[in-house]
């Protein structure tokens, strides 16, 4: 079985309610049909009843069962408005403002996931990711223990031999530009746990790259990949960690072992973390489009789970990201 047919089986077996802020985008309504059927999980759309309803006919998607609220209407409008306003007064949001934003689905959704009226909420098949990123960190706010919210990209590669069973964690890919060494060391942190609570990875093995191994080259960008090693010791002394050290050292057993020896990662690491946004992005996009790689997003930090889509993104990664945001809400 694969990894994200497991995430999904895990999915089904304490079903959660996700909420879809993009209610009448098509890919979105034919994954909620699926979603339904198959069991994965409890989707709710937002959107005008009626439109929805029409453009599901169209499509021949069936919503028996899944719910949809119209923002506006929803019996907790007020309350979810009331709660805005106090959540971001001192940010400057009046009851008025509140009251307006909070007829936008994607705030309607993000309150719906602050109140408990959802498990998660998926979104981005239209939105950009700071639309919905924006909005989930004023609001939903980040785990008190991480201090910062990140993403890690999961790669599924062909290659069976590397990372735990083909698998490779990757991050931060999305959300932070360029990260303080502090920040590196709770994005790793946070990808150590997604391996372990999403992806059922028993011992995660995380390895802070760099262009340099254990010293060979000097820089400041390498400097400061050694004090997030440092800093990550600090946080999480248990979690098998090191670095600094290159994407070969870390991945290839011997290669590991000739750079750096005797290291308790190197060469078998399953977690990468990459010293800024910009390698981040650029190495999944290389590992999928090159490596053959199948690729799955999930942002980690936030107290609840939020989840993104690529705007190209298909029926079928709506489906794998809504179950994988269900299993981040079972393990709360
Ligand atoms: N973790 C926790 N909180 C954060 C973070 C973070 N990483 N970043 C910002 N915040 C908080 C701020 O503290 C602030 O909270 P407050 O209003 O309660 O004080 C709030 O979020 C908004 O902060 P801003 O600085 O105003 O937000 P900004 O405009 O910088 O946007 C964002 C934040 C959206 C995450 C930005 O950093 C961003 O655009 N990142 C890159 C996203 C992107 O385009 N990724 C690549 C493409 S996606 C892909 O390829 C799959």
């Amino acid at each position: 079985m694969s990894m994200i047919e497991r995430i999904k089986e895990k999915a089904r077996a304490d079903r959660k309610t996700i909420v879809f802020p993009e209610g009448l985008e098509p890919r979105t309504i034919k994954a909620c049909a699926i979603l339904k059927a198959e069991g994965i999980a409890d989707p709710v759309l937002l959107g005008k009843p009626e439109d929805i309803l029409r453009e599901a006919e169209e499509l021949h998607a069936d919503l028996t069962g899944v719910r949809i609220v119209d923002p506006e209407f929803d019996a907790k409008f007020s309350e979810y408005a009331e709660t805005l306003y106090e959540l971001r007064k001192m940010k400057g949001m009046t009851r008025e403002k509140a009251a307006e934003v909070a007829k936008d689905p994607m705030y309607f959704g993000i309150m719906m996931v602050k109140c408990g009226d959802a498990d998660g909420l998926v979104s981005g098949a239209v939105h950009t990711t700071g639309d919905m990123l924006r909005p989930a960190l004023q609001i939903i706010k980040t785990k008190p223990e991480m201090k910062i919210v990140s993403s890690s990209f999961l790669m599924d590669c062909p290659n069976k031999e590397i990372g735990e069973d083909g698998l490779l964690v990757y991050a931060d890919c999305v959300v932070v530009p360029s990260p303080t060494e502090e920040e590196l060391a709770y994005i790793a942190v946070a990808a150590a746990d997604t391996a372990r609570t999403l992806c059922g990875v028993a011992e995660p093995r995380v390895a802070m790259l760099s262009f340099s191994t254990k010293g060979s080259a000097k820089h400041e960008s390498v400097s400061k990949m050694q004090r997030a090693v440092e800093i990550a010791h600090r946080i999480a002394p248990d979690l098998l960690l090191d670095g600094e050290m290159q994407f070969d050292a870390a991945i290839v057993p011997e290669i590991g072992a000739g750079k750096a020896k005797g290291s308790p990662v190197a060469g078998r690491a399953n977690v990468l973390i990459f010293p800024d946004l910009q390698a981040g992005n650029i190495a999944y996009k290389i590992t999928q489009r090159i490596g053959g790689a199948d690729c799955f997003a999930v942002l980690q930090g936030l107290q609840k789970p939020c989840n993104d889509l690529s705007r190209g993104c298909s029926v079928e990664d709506i489906v794998n990201t809504a179950a994988m945001t269900a299993v981040q809400a079972q393990n709360g």
